[in-house]
């Protein structure tokens, strides 16, 4: 938990709530807060344990990089594996993975370092979204519905690193599908109070209504149907959480794949657990049992 990248403060709080529930079970466990300048490979060496429930969100933790380690520690872990984690956590080759396997996603394109206002508007119109292609918690994200925006959106996605990306805006209602073991677990629809989903409505207001979905039957199944084909076309591990945008003509149109979705216990993923009949300590135990026990090395040595 913990963990170097702007989500720290939000993995702190997987992490306690993950490591409570594994106690409350009965598990044997230890809570490795990944500080600045400490060496992680040597804090998991040293607490000499047999698996990693990972709860770090975004760069280092949710990319592939503690993955990579672990699996060169020969130490299973939960969650996806390095290659999806780290094409789920950059939506330009996320975006090309789904369109490849003809999973709608919003129209989009690279803003080039030199892009002007005339020059996005020439590529889409107005409403449209500007964001950095490698960030995560709606940072750097802006909604622009007047051209006069895009100089100000444009100089906020690039203070992210990576590139910057420019989408067609979906008006419509926002839905997050939870997969769990590989196939759809539910839904919830998100009705931020503010203009959009972006940080404030996400950890910080209290108005924000997470309802189940309202959608019709039909389309609440082609949104899921999605969803579970962008988890898959990522060749994302066990659990995800997946943003989505259905349009007012129902079409459903994949934001991103989150492959370490919040896991405190008002986090969506876990929401969407409860209203199937799995308590928090349940799921957090579901996913601890999913991690990857093959040892990485065995083939290597035979
Ligand atoms: N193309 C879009 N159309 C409408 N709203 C969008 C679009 N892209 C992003 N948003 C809004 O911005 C939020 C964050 O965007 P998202 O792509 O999920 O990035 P992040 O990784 O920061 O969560 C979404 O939850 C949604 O409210
Ligand atoms: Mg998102």
């Amino acid at each position: 938990m913990g963990g170097l990248s702007a989500e720290r403060a939000v993995s702190l709080d997987t992490g306690r709530g993950v490591y409570d529930a594994l106690v409350s079970r009965g598990h044997d466990c230890v809570a490795i807060d990944w500080v600045e300048g400490t060496s992680v490979a040597d804090l998991v060496h040293d607490a000499n344990i047999d698996v990693v429930w990972n709860a770090l969100h975004g760069t280092y933790g949710e990319d592939g990089a503690v993955q990579g380690l672990l699996q060169c520690l020969g130490i299973p872990y939960t969650g996806s594996g390095i290659l999806a984690s780290s094409l789920a956590m950059d939506k330009v080759a996320s975006k090309r993975i789904f369109e490849s396997h003809d999973i709608p996603t919003p129209g989009w394109f690279i803003a080039a370092a030199e892009a002007t206002a005339d020059s996005v508007l020439a590529n889409v119109a107005v409403p449209l979204v500007i964001k950095p292609a490698n960030e995560g918690s709606s940072v750097g994200v802006t909604i622009v519905t007047e051209p006069g925006q895009i100089p100000a959106a444009l100089e906020l996605a690039r203070r992210c690193h990576g590139p910057t990306l420019v989408e067609t805006f979906i008006a419509g209602t926002e839905i997050q599908t939870g997969i769990l073991d590989d196939v759809v677990l539910g839904s919830i629809d998100v009705r931020p109070a503010v203009e959009f989903y972006d940080y404030d409505a996400k950890y910080c207001r209290d108005d924000t209504q997470y309802l189940t979905p309202t959608l019709p039957a039909d389309l609440l199944a082609r949104a899921e149907t999605a969803a579970l084909d962008a988890h898959r076309s990522l060749m994302c591990g066990s659990y995800s959480r997946v943003d989505m945008r259905v349009s007012e003509s129902g079409e459903p149109y994949v934001l991103e794949v989150n492959t370490l979705p919040g896991m405190t216990s008002h986090s969506l993923l876990p929401k969407i657990a409860a209203n199937k009949g799995i308590d928090y300590a349940s799921l957090c135990e579901r996913i601890l049992s999913s991690a990857n026990h093959e040892d990485p090395h065995a083939k290597a040595r035979d």
